[in-house]
């Protein structure tokens, strides 16, 4: 029966399966291909790098509450990106498209829902109440795990952050002009840092229509 032992040949399955080397060198290469006629075209398709129409860039006060954002860590908890999944339609609504991030650098649709969703929580509920939830989430929502974020109210921003901020967003694309980058620190003179967040948790997923 000994005499029944083939040699593999060539790229056949028993040579494949019975060496590591050549085994993860082929995975390797068909991975590559397939990232590679996955991944490409996104960089050049019209849907994925133009920003879908009305998509305005954050004022400098939006922009201001979203380095807050940022910086407090919100995203470690809450994502910004609805999927085009039944349940998560009918709870956030219309899905995310890839057009209403093209001005975000970095994006920020995160990878963790300890709460919900906030794509487009803008205009849910009113300024006032941001107030209240952020000072205290459990004085709306009872149940509530969410940290308290009271220093927010009374720091101030800083306006001399505005324009290098802008700035810099303009050399990768984000359309501001001379005159919006001049008037930044003036909009945001005498606000809270927390008037700041709001101002951007109130535009967040508005502008498809
Ligand atoms: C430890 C996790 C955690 C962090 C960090 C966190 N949140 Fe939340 N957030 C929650 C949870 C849980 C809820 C749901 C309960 C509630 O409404 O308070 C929530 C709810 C919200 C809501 C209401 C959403 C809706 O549709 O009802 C907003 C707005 C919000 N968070 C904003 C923020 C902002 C802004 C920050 C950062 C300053 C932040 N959260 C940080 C856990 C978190």
């Amino acid at each position: 029966m000994s005499d029944d032992k083939v040699t593999p040949r060539g790229l056949s399955h028993d040579r494949i399966e019975t060496n590591n080397g050549l085994m993860i060198f082929l995975i390797l290469l068909v991975v590559a291909i397939g990232g590679l006629v996955e991944i490409v075209p996104l960089f050049f398709q019209k849907s994925t790098t133009e920003p879908i129409a009305g998509l305005q860039p954050y004022t400098a006060l939006q922009l201001m509450g979203r380095d807050i954002y940022q910086r407090e860590g919100c995203y470690n908890c809450h994502s910004q990106m609805i999927r085009p999944l039944r349940a998560e339609v009918l709870r956030y609504g219309h899905y995310s498209v890839a057009g209403e991030f093209v001005y975000d650098h970095p994006f920020q649709w995160g990878s963790k829902r300890t709460g919900p969703d906030l794509h487009r929580v803008g205009g849910k509920y009113s300024d006032e109440w941001h107030r209240i939830h952020l000072n205290n989430p459990r004085d709306v929502v009872p149940e509530s795990n969410m940290p308290s974020y009271p220093w927010l109210s009374e720091a101030q921003v800083d306006p001399s952050d505005v324009a290098p901020h802008m700035k810099a967003l303009r050399t990768v694309g984000v359309p501001y002009t001379d005159a919006q980058i001049e008037q930044g620190a003036e909009e945001v003179k005498g606000k809270s840092e927390q008037d700041a967040l709001i101002a951007y948790l109130q535009v967040l997923g508005r502008s498809l229509k």
